[in-house]
């Protein structure tokens, strides 16, 4: 791979985007590449993924402006149907993926940010969709993650205005869980991602996948997608380990992922 790197701390999984001379802004290269490092990741070995950019200064500054350019319209569709392949991959990849915003996330970069489960910035990243800005709306799932996430006033504010914001602002209204010292970012992502690591595997990921599909859905069919998910923990040993360990006044062993 050219552009994104890929490591590995015990049960955590590492992934970079490396083209920090183009602020790691994407095309069609390093999606490819991306959605390629994401199916190569051993999901039976790793619990938890970390997502981040490299260089200071940014996550992800959007999708390649030079790639995108001379698009027309066939071609601007078919580009997003790609970048949304690949986000919607993260999204519902079965581990957790905390995006660890170390700089600019702005358009496909907050949208990548977006398709993580868990955002950490760092309190010099920078959030924004400058498309309208550009000529463009929003083309990775910025119109539809960003509502669901902040609510539509807040959308609409960020995606019509194209008003890039700071860290705090950013953090205020629920886009970022979490912001630090820039040099505390990766320790402070490697050590939630090696918290969520520690727990039952099954229970986590089924904990994703509920939030995920209940989103979805009205709240009856969401609560029937939550007993399906919990019930299936109960065929797990982890289950049997925890609840065991909890009776017995001891901590767990070890959760076996089965
Ligand atoms: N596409 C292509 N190249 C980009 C880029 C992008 N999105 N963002 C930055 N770069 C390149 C610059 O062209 C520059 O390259 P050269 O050194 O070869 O000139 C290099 O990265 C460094 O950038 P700057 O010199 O501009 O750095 P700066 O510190 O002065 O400014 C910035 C930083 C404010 C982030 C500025 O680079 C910027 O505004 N970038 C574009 C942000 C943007 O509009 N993103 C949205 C793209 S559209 C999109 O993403 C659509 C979608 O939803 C799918």
């Amino acid at each position: 791979m050219n552009h994104i790197l890929y490591e590995e701390t015990g049960q955590i999984g590492l992934v970079t985007i490396n083209r920090p001379k183009a602020l790691n802004a994407l095309n069609s290269e390093i999606l490819a590449e991306l959605s390629a490092a994401f199916d190569a990741i051993d999901t039976q070995k790793i619990r938890c993924v970390v997502l981040t950019g490299a260089g200071e200064k940014a996550f992800v500054a959007g999708a390649d402006i030079g790639e995108m350019r001379d698009l027309d319209s066939a071609g601007g569709e078919k580009f997003a149907r790609t970048g949304n392949a690949v986000f919607r991959k993260i999204e519902t990849f079965p581990l957790p993926v905390i995006a660890a915003v170390n700089g600019y996330a702005l358009g496909g970069g907050c949208e990548l940010a977006l398709s993580c489960d868990i955002r950490i910035c760092s309190e010099q990243a920078v959030f924004g969709q400058p498309e309208v800005g550009l000529g463009i709306t929003p083309g990775f799932g910025g119109t539809q993650r960003l509502a669901r996430l902040v609510g539509s006033g807040n959308a609409m504010e960020l995606i019509l205005s194209a008003r890039n914001i700071k860290a705090d602002e950013a953090c205020r209204i629920g886009l970022v869980n979490r912001v630090c010292p820039p040099e505390e970012l990766m320790e402070t992502a490697m050590k939630l991602a090696g918290r969520i690591a520690g727990n039952a595997p099954v229970a986590v990921r089924a904990g994703k996948k509920a939030i995920h599909e209940g989103l979805q859905v009205d709240i009856e069919a969401g609560l029937a997608i939550e007993e399906k998910l919990f019930g299936s923990c109960f065929a797990t040993e982890d289950q049997k380990e925890g609840m065991t360990a909890f009776l017995e006044k001891r901590k767990v062993e070890k959760f076996n992922n089965r």
